[in-house]
């Protein structure tokens, strides 16, 4: 039996989810009138109660055309040393807007409002880049899927209203955070500047991203969509997946954070871990003894047939998803077990 805990990003479109994309009505949305991508877009807008959204091909892109749109070369965006736009989006925030980055937060992936009150440069000092935007990340990837919650996003939102500062959130597994502490997507929405989602992780679909905002900043969205190549012509093939996944496969995450909470019970009776992150939704993200070496143990729970992720020599994590059953959860019982 092949198991694959490497990402939630790995799952396979359902025959449901392909026959509703088969059956999708469909345009030109370069030229803006694919009906499949406008209802999408109208039904992710109006689920968080912002003006507009843009469909676009990856959470990487969404978050990119954010950070373009918000600053203005030589600026500086503040986030956490965690986060997946300062680490693992192919130095983009150099690269497409000219912009550098200054870091902070904990080792779960999150800020607190003073943390980012200390990170704001001070205005009127020409040595200094100019603090443009705040973004951070929730759930956050490299913090174990670990959730911010809202009083802590808003307080943040309260000091970048104070400085007039734009706020972005990459929301690329903010449904996980969503479902897991039952927060209304309205208050994100009221919260934010920018949002982006994925399709793509943990709702089953296999493409597709959406940047929610203001009318006027998914107008420049789409203009920066353009210029990076991301417009998309018979896309509500994709977008009548996403919007499948978006009203069927939300409440499903539940399950997916129960799994995770039992491998991270089986991972504390292992003798050879020696630290987990903790288990807030669908990872586990666990350190093995001094001893052992990380692509140790994936090599050989890979021989059983199950697959994971070293993040480092020592680090490794699991990721639970639709695609993962009973039966694969009683395999990887049952390999830890004799491992
Ligand atoms: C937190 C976070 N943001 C953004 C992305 C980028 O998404 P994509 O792979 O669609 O570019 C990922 C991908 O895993 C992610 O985990």
């Amino acid at each position: 039996m092949q198991a694959d805990f490497r990402s939630d990003t790995v799952t396979r479109p359902t025959q449901a989810m392909m026959q509703a994309m088969m059956q999708a009505p469909l345009g030109d949305d370069v030229l803006g009138d694919d009906p499949s991508v406008k209802l999408l877009e109208a039904y992710v807008s109006d689920l968080f109660g912002m003006e507009d959204a843009l469909f676009c091909p990856s959470g990487t892109m969404t978050n990119q055309i954010a950070i373009k749109a918000h600053t203005q070369p030589g600026d500086e965006l503040i986030c956490s040393h965690l986060a997946h736009i300062y680490n693992y989006e192919g130095g983009g925030i150099a690269a497409n807007s000219g912009v550098q980055a200054r870091c902070g937060g904990d080792d779960l992936g999150r800020l607190t409002a003073d943390d980012v009150k200390a990170l704001i440069q001070p205005s009127g000092n020409v040595h200094l880049a100019a603090t443009r935007l705040i973004s951070v990340e929730n759930t956050a990837n490299k913090g174990g899927g670990s959730c911010m919650g809202l009083p802590m996003l808003e307080a943040i939102g309260q000091v970048a209203k104070s400085h007039n500062l734009a706020y972005h959130l990459d929301g690329a597994r903010l449904f996980n955070a969503l479902v897991r502490d039952k927060e209304d997507p309205k208050s994100y929405g009221q919260c934010f500047d920018s949002i982006s989602l994925c399709l793509s992780k943990g709702l089953g679909a296999p493409v597709g991203s959406l940047l929610l905002g203001s009318k006027t900043f998914i107008q420049s969205g789409q203009r920066i969509r353009k210029r990076m190549g991301g417009g998309m012509r018979q896309s509500g093939l994709l977008a009548a997946a996403g919007l499948y996944a978006l009203e069927n496969h939300v409440e499903q995450l539940a399950e997916d954070h129960a799994k995770a909470q039992l491998i991270d019970q089986w991972l504390s009776e292992c003798s050879w871990v020696s630290e987990r992150k903790p288990c807030e939704t669908n990872m586990v993200i666990f350190k093995v003894i001094d001893s052992h070496q990380a692509s140790d143990i994936q090599e050989r729970l890979a021989s059983s047939g199950i697959h994971i992720v070293a993040m480092d020599s020592q680090w490794l994590r699991f990721v639970t998803h639709m695609d993962i059953n009973d039966a694969h959860m009683a395999h990887l019982d049952k390999a830890l077990k004799s491992l």
